[in-house]
């Protein structure tokens, strides 16, 4: 409880620094990484949603799953260092509110699981010969990570708008609602 309290008040003071009060009271800041960490969630969830649907089959008929791979995860691991980037200048803005939410650490959770399935995906495309048929349907159990990974981009999605709502959405769960 001490701990919990000492958090608090390091948020609170951390808010109060030069540059978070710069960066939330200036008037293009918040809403210019707002709007620039939007652009990067198309991005990204554009790219997954690609090499998703070509692994169940629906798109890019004709071209291998490396491939499809190679085109798209580029612009996906871009895109997430521009949504770090952004995100962290919009937590410096309003430390307390970000990072006492619970979306927000729910998002970071389910953020590391969809790298961390990212990136053995990825090192298995660049190492398996069988990514590289143009037409060769992906195995059942590859078809289900591609479902579920396009669902954890979507909570991700949802939990990153749900952090402006967390004591709504969340009621005495979210932190926020005792501080
Ligand atoms: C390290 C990476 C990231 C950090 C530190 C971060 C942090 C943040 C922060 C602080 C906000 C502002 C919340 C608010 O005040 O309402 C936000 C908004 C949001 N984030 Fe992220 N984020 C990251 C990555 C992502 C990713 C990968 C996605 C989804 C693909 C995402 C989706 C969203 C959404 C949908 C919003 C709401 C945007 C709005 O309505 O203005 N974020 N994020």
């Amino acid at each position: 409880m001490e701990d919990a309290r000492e958090m608090v008040e390091f948020l609170i003071e951390l808010g109060q620094s030069p540059l978070s009060l710069a960066m939330a009271t200036s008037p293009w800041v918040v809403p210019t990484m707002q709007s620039i960490h939007i652009m990067a969630i198309a991005v990204i969830f554009i790219s997954v949603l690609m090499i998703a649907l070509r692994i169940v089959g629906i798109t890019w008929g004709g071209v291998s799953i490396r491939s499809t791979a190679n085109r798209f995860a580029p612009w996906a691991w871009c895109a997430l260092a521009v949504l770090a980037a952004t995100g962290t200048v919009l937590i410096l803005a309003e430390p307390l509110r970000e990072l006492m939410a619970i979306s927000f650490w729910l998002k970071m959770i389910l953020l590391v699981i969809a790298i961390t399935i990212s990136v053995r995906f990825l090192r298995a495309v660049h190492t398996d010969e069988a990514f590289t048929h143009p037409d060769e349907p992906a195995q059942s159990g590859l078809r289900r990570n591609a479902y579920v990974t396009i669902g954890i981009w979507v909570a991700i999605i949802f939990l990153g708008r749900f952090i402006a709502y967390d004591p709504l959405v969340w009621g005495s769960l979210s932190p926020i609602s005792s501080v």
